[in-house]
């Protein structure tokens, strides 16, 4: 009965992973989670009062299909204002990130095509591009160029049926944030041979070292740049499911016609409260981001007087990606870990081929926990 595509679409290792935690707490085993990629705080107040309000209000019917015009305006605002990207509510869909990215490799792809994205990275995008009938062209990365994508590495997977890139930086799992002079050798790329990319800006605030720059603020970019971002890890919302694609006017309407044939619209008391976290104050991701900073360097502290492991240094998002040396696959060390531990993290080979060797440890998490789990982790790996 299932549709032969199905067998193209890999299970999410990192949801796998999340439900068996869930389901372990839940027969109340004292499970330290460090798999999910999600802030621990909750979303700030100001926003949460927002939405109550609009509850309160019954604005709680349809909405246009790309998004109430005041969330469409901040989008806009916010891209020209942080990212210097030129652009109008006309530019903007409110969807959510992942649904963003979905319907964009929905709408711009088709069998034949080829999509160059790295290895290790974020499981989404093969689904989905997989999900077309086109395929992922993979970039091996690795610690040697400190898991970056190099316009270089990019240049050599490029061949006649290559239509897009995809870029994430900071990136899942890897932490690993694209220099500027990375990023205009990729538009170059790109615009050399008519490619589009697709850039996913979701971890853009949450940066250590070097700053975030917008491939669509580069000249001749804006019309061939599909740029995901949104609300979950700025914000603190994965749970409101709200986000934006930002593109060509033409592109949006393509999209939206997707968009009005599925979701119909964004969750219409998630969409003011939007509008609330986007112009309203902004210190709370400032206190968000300054605690992630000091847990990642707990984090490497900690990890640094585990032998077997070598990790590097995130510059972005809120993960370490390290690197082991134990003869065991990454699935089989998680499987160690959560029963011997009660630790989890998840296998690097969820992230692909590449990924093997390696596992992602997510610090969105309380110092305390981080201390109990790299301690329970330390103990579990010396009896390897
Ligand atoms: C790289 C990346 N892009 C997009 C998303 C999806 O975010 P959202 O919750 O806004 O759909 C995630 C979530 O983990 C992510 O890691």
């Amino acid at each position: 009965m299932v549709a032969d595509r199905m067998s193209s679409v890999p299970e999410s290792g990192t949801v796998k992973i999340s439900n068996l935690v869930s389901r372990m707490k839940a027969e109340g085993v004292d499970v330290l989670a460090f798999s999910m990629g999600e802030p621990d705080f909750g979303t700030p107040e100001n926003i949460v009062q927002v939405a109550k309000d609009t509850l309160d209000e019954r604005f709680t019917h349809y909405t246009p299909s790309k998004g109430i015009p005041e969330l469409r305006r901040a989008v806009a605002d916010k891209s020209d204002r942080d990212n210097g990207i030129r652009c109008g509510s006309s530019n903007v869909l409110i969807t959510p990130s992942k649904q963003a990215i979905f319907l964009s490799c929905l709408a711009f792809l088709q069998e034949g095509d080829e999509v160059i994205m790295q290895d290790p990275t974020w499981g989404t995008y093969e689904a989905c591009v997989r999900l077309t009938g086109a395929r992922p062209r993979f970039v091996p990365v690795s610690a040697a160029s400190e898991y970056r994508m190099t316009p270089e590495m990019v240049a050599e997977q490029i061949n006649e049926n290559t239509k897009m890139i995809v870029m994430n930086t900071p990136s899942n799992p890897c932490g690993s944030v694209l220099s500027s002079d990375e990023i205009r050798g990729i538009a170059d790329l790109a615009k050399d041979h008519d490619l589009m990319v697709m850039a996913d800006e979701v971890y853009e605030k949450i940066i250590y070292e070097g700053n975030h720059l917008s491939i669509a603020s580069l000249d001749g970019m804006m019309e061939r740049t599909l740029t995901i971002n949104g609300f979950s890890k700025t914000y603190a919302m994965t749970g409101w499911r709200l986000g934006w694609l930002l593109a060509s006017e033409e592109n949006i309407n393509v999209v939206n016609k997707l968009q009005t044939q599925s979701i119909t619209c964004c969750v219409s008391f998630t969409q003011t409260a939007g509008v609330e976290a986007l112009n309203g104050p902004q210190e709370s991701v400032a206190t968000m981001v300054k605690e992630f900073g000091e847990r990642r360097k707990l984090v490497l502290d900690l990890m640094d007087e585990i032998p077997s492991i070598n990790v590097l240094p995130p510059k972005g998002a809120f993960y370490v990606f390290p690197e082991y040396d134990f003869d065991m696959s990454s699935e089989r060390l998680a499987t160690y870990l959560l029963e011997k531990a009660r630790v989890a993290i998840t296998p690097g080979a969820a992230f692909g081929t590449s990924g093997e060797g390696h596992f992602r440890l997510s610090y969105a998490a309380s110092r305390e926990s981080l201390e109990e789990g790299l301690g329970r982790m330390k103990r579990a790996l010396a009896q390897l």
